[in-house]
């Protein structure tokens, strides 16, 4: 634990604008009214929280006492990411007075970050805040790269700002409550990360499982405290998606196909587990990866109870369709950031490459 008062060792993402310091230590909800008024510097502050989080925090149940401020809740879930909460919550800052002057204090999962780093991003044309993640999944990656916006009817994450948080403190004590498929979810990415830069990071995870399904807090802490820089290294370099940035999307366009095929019935991170595995598969069939790649992945993540074939068959022309109408595509073919082995990603032309429709629908096959 780190008490009160010592030094916390951030890891810092630098953005065309500056920098700010991700946090990753237990106890650091301890110590979250210091770091919010070190980092925000404002006059007035408002916390946006998810509700079931919200109550958590006020029972004490994350590991610290009852946030004092005031505070503006949504429900729980994807369906708050929607311009109508993005209305209700800037109406009540505005209802509330809260001028230029004021930050925002976004405490969640995910779904937080995006829609309160949304609302900062537009209040009064932009107001500073700061994130607390709760899951897993906000912790080692939605919460660092200043990525924030809303979902609408014809897609997720259609409408948004990029808007650098002033500071992100993530405390791993509080993921003991976080729901098991949520908890599992989050590891996808984790996963991920070691393939994508770090192969010693992927080694430790295999050495680490038991640890990690137990959620020890020492284990959790180097584990998110190691995606967060892998991720803050990504983006530090390729804010706005230009190239590099594009390898944080491996295992996504299938994983986004699946997501979208199954009308979101499976989560984002057991869509990336089951992407990352027929990514490594079409890796290999392109003569990218080798062989064994696929196999090494699909073992780390089934150890951590992702799934590794899906829960039922889905007609792979439909899975191609939604990877076609991606927003990342560039032209007419479907393109895949690929890694060339364990911790390395294939350059290829800037950071991707197309694969036919064969090639996808071969690849597909291990996952069904
Ligand atoms: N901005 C980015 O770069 C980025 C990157 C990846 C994902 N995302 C977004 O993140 C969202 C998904 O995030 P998520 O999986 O955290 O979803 P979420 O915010 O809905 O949280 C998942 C569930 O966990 C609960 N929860 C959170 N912390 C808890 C805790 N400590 N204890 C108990 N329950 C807790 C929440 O109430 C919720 O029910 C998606 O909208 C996705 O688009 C954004
Ligand atoms: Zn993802």
């Amino acid at each position: 634990m780190v008490a009160a008062g010592t030094a916390l060792d951030p890891v810092v993402v630098t953005h065309a604008l500056g920098q700010y310091p991700v946090y990753v230590a237990p106890g650091a909800l301890m110590q979250l009214e210091g770091l919010v008024a070190r980092h925000l510097g404002s006059v007035r502050i408002a916390m946006i929280a998810d509700a079931s989080v919200h109550a958590l925090l006020q029972s004490s149940r994350l590991g610290r006492g009852p946030w004092n401020g005031s505070a503006i809740t949504f429900p729980p879930g994807e369906a708050s990411k929607t311009r109508d909460q993005w209305a209700r919550l800037s109406d009540a800052l505005l209802a509330g007075a809260y001028g230029r002057d004021s930050g925002i204090v976004a405490m969640g999962g995910g779904v937080a970050g995006d829609l309160a780093g949304f609302v900062a991003a537009t209040y009064l044309r932009g107001i500073p805040y700061v994130q607390v993640p709760t899951s897993l999944l906000a912790m080692l990656d939605a919460s660092v790269g200043g990525k924030t916006g809303v979902d609408t009817p014809r897609g997720k994450n259609l409408i948004g700002a990029f808007h650098p948080p002033g500071a992100v403190i993530a405390d791993p004590c509080a993921l003991t409550t976080l729901p098991e498929r949520d908890y599992h979810s989050g590891m996808a990415e984790a996963v991920k990360h070691g393939l994508i830069a770090d192969a010693e990071y992927f080694a430790w995870m295999e050495r680490e499982t038991d640890a990690l399904l137990g959620r020890d807090v020492a284990a959790l802490t180097h584990l998110v405290r190691r995606s967060v820089e892998i991720k803050a290294a990504v983006v530090s370099g390729d804010e706005r998606e230009a190239g590099r940035r594009a390898i944080l999307n491996a295992g996504h366009t299938v994983a986004h196909a699946l997501e979208q095929a199954t009308e979101y019935r499976i989560s984002h991170g057991e869509a990336v587990a089951l992407g990352l595995i027929a990514e490594c598969a079409l890796a290999a069939a392109l003569g990218v990866a080798p062989a064994g790649l696929g196999d090494r992945v699909s073992g780390l993540l089934g150890r951590l109870r992702l799934p590794v074939r899906l829960p039922a068959p889905i007609d792979s022309g439909r899975l191609v369709q939604a990877m076609a109408s991606d927003k990342k595509n560039r032209g007419s073919a479907v393109r895949f950031a690929l890694a060339r082995g364990l911790g390395a990603m294939s350059e290829g032309d800037r950071w991707t490459h197309p694969a036919s429709e064969t090639a996808i629908r071969k690849a597909l096959e291990t996952i069904t």
